[in-house]
């Protein structure tokens, strides 16, 4: 590894915290200084940049165009979906944020009211999330693969005044109609928007109902510009639920100042980008890592961001990705490992990279799951190029831990994720919370305070904040994963100690698509574990014991809860897969075995613990696992 000048920045944030976040604070601009750089008083354990002011989406277009960048091009949209590749400049952006700004306005948002937006990777749902950033309003975007209940459950909790809507989505092989599931999510919450802005795609048109629902184009188009509202450091910017360890989403809260400086510091920090580098996230505007970037964090430092509205293999197939880096001249690439997986699976030797010059590109940055060794190596055996896997959460907003090309560190050892960035201190605990020695693996947790940027609270519930992260070991953020810290510092990221799986990098609970296959009728009881998958890393696996004197088929009553878990949570769940089993293994209080059931899932050896009722159980699990 090439000499890093990492260990110097990290002893300098620990000797002084607030005067490292301070001068990074330099890199915005605000409308109001703040009056201390960290006020421990505030919050659950301080906030950032208190009495500060500024307006982020003011940051991210504003500013650039004043500095005479406004022809420079801010976002390249690319659509294998749509066929179209389509370059919008800093000016173009800015100028279509503040008609949208305008257009909201007039339908009564103002600064601190909710705008829930259910849109797919198109331009108008950045112009639409940085639009609420410029009136002050507090977005949250919606993932496009979740159900109208899903949708539904985010619309009762935040409340919104308006919801901006596309009309489809592009999926392979088929279109998503999105104003269906509007509509059947908005008969389901018990919260009503005043109005609806649907954004027509040519693909196919929806319905507008009169008097809700106003047509975006026509309503950008008729708007009056309006001018950045700046807000409070420490006031909400934006909610992304997430999943919980129960049915119910945790909205999680991002303030504003804080944010900004972190993505801005991160540009180059980490990634080692800076104005007019062209920077392109594979991911998706409703997960946590599109909201930092593909919208703010490239913006905020003056970058090009590419926006893909397409998959790794199929469209049309698994040389898309290089094709988009040879194209627009990508400097770093940042996806999860999941989309790796599926280009190595289809095109191993990679022959279809061949064709296309990537000499532009420089690094990959993975997140989202743990890269696994074998996919790190191939990645960078085939790409010639440090491929650096980095730790971090919708909480965090930013990574936690990573390898830093803006201190000439990296890639991280293949199958860690990378050193803590300058304002985490990352440790394993055990289960009573005492930190544990080099290479001893526990919970890994942060010293409070968390650094700018991280959530602060969750939506309207503080108490659920502190309960979910801060109650099991006071003075640190529970992160919910487990792993160690190595002797040199590398943070190893080995799973989750609840019951969140990872599905090709989507964030899914368990718990949640438990609750749903114990609503069939049929359904006494339940296990939904999260198995191995080649691709996508884990799929979820159902394990059901029906009810007494149900003599329905039961492939029946399988597809049925398939159906039901697309029906209520959404494809994005990818659950394909129920079995039905006799009973389920449990322990003498009545406790579901699931880690036995998910090593048995895996193929692993799981001997029956001493704590079993009922050994035969097991049997009967891996004899439904034998029934492919
Ligand atoms: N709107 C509607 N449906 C969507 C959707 C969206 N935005 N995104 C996914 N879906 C659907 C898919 O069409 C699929 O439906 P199907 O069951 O009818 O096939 C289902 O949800 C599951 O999607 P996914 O898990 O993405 O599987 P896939 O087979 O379509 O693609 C990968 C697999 C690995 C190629 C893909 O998941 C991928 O590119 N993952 C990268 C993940 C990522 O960027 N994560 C963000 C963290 S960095
Ligand atoms: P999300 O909030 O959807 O971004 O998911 C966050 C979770 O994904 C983390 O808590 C981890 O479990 C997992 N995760 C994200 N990035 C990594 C990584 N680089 N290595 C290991 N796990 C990761």
């Amino acid at each position: 590894m090439s000499a890093s000048t990492y260990p110097e920045a990290y002893a300098e944030w620990q000797r002084d915290p607030e005067a490292w976040w301070a001068q990074a604070a330099e890199g915005i601009d605000w409308t109001r200084r703040w009056d201390r750089v960290f006020d421990p008083t505030l919050g659950a354990f301080g906030q950032w940049f208190a009495g500060g002011e500024l307006n982020i989406a003011a940051n991210c277009l504003d500013r650039h165009v004043a500095a005479g960048r406004g022809a420079e091009t801010a976002l390249i949209w690319d659509s294998p979906m749509a066929g179209a590749i389509e370059h919008f400049s800093y000016a173009t952006l800015q100028q279509r944020c503040a008609r949208v700004a305008g257009a909201l306005a007039a339908l009564g948002v103002k600064r601190g009211d909710r705008v829930v937006i259910y849109m797919p990777m198109i331009p108008s749902a950045l112009v639409a999330m940085l639009a609420c950033a410029r009136l002050g309003a507090v977005h949250s975007v919606v993932f496009g693969g979740f159900a109208a209940p899903e949708l539904a459950a985010r619309i009762s909790d935040a409340a919104p005044r308006v919801v901006i809507a596309a009309s489809c989505g592009l999926e392979p092989g088929r279109v998503v109609a999105y104003k269906p599931l509007l509509d059947a999510a908005l008969a389901l919450a018990t919260h009503q928007p005043e109005a609806c802005l649907i954004y027509q795609r040519p693909a196919l048109r929806a319905d507008l109902t009169p008097g809700r629902d106003h047509d975006f184009a026509a309503a950008e188009a008729a708007a009056t510009p309006h001018p950045p509202v700046p807000i409070a450091a420490t006031d909400p910017l934006y909610i992304l639920y997430t999943s919980g360890t129960t049915g119910n989403p945790k909205g999680v809260l991002r303030d504003a100042g804080g944010y900004a400086v972190a993505l801005h510091h991160s540009m180059r920090q980490i990634y080692g980008l800076g104005p007019g580098d062209v920077f392109w996230t594979a991911s998706d505007i409703g997960w946590v890592v599109g909201h930092s970037y593909i919208v703010y964090a490239p913006l905020l430092a003056g970058c090009t961001s590419v926006m893909y509205e397409g998959k790794p293999v199929g469209t049309p197939d698994a040389g898309a990705f290089w094709r988009v880096c040879a194209q627009h001249g990508v400097k770093v690439l940042f996806t999860a490992p999941t989309a790796l997986r599926a280009i190595k699976q289809q095109d191993p030797d990679a022959a279809l990279l061949r064709p296309h010059d990537l000499s532009k590109l420089e690094a990959l940055y993975l997140a989202g799951e743990r890269c696994d060794p074998p996919t790190a190596i191939w990645a960078a055996a085939t790409l010639a190029r440090p491929v650096v896997d980095h730790w971090w959460q919708t909480e965090t907003g930013w990574p936690i831990t990573a390898g830093f090309r803006g201190y000439g560190l990296f890639p991280p050892k293949p199958g860690a994720g990378g050193r803590a960035a300058p304002g985490y201190e990352v440790r394993a605990l055990d289960d009573t919370g005492a930190v544990l020695g080099a290479g001893a693996s526990g919970h890994l947790a942060i010293r409070l305070p968390l650094p700018p940027g991280c959530a602060p609270s969750l939506w309207q519930n503080a108490a659920g904040y502190r309960s979910a992260y801060l109650a099991d070991f006071p003075g640190w953020y529970r992160t919910g994963d487990a792993g160690m810290v190595d002797a040199e510092g590398d943070v190893w990221v080995m799973g989750r100690t609840d019951d969140i799986i990872n599905v090709a990098g989507h964030r899914l609970s368990t718990g949640a698509i438990e609750e749903v296959l114990a609503a069939h009728p049929d359904v006494a009881e339940c296990a939904v574990v999260g198995a191995r998958d080649a691709v996508k890393g884990q799929t979820p696996l159902g394990f059901v014991v029906l009810k007494a004197g149900v003599d329905r088929p039961g492939e029946t009553i399988a597809a049925e809860l398939v159906a039901l878990v697309r029906a209520r949570i959404g494809p994005v769940a990818a659950f394909k897969d129920a079995r039905i089993v006799a009973r389920l293994p449990k322990t003498r209080s009545g406790k579901i075995l699931r880690a036995s059931i998910r090593r048995l899932a895996d193929g692993e050896p799981a001997a029956p613990p001493p704590t079993i009722d009922d050994p035969l159980a097991l049997e009967e699990i891996a004899n439904a696992l034998a029934r492919s």
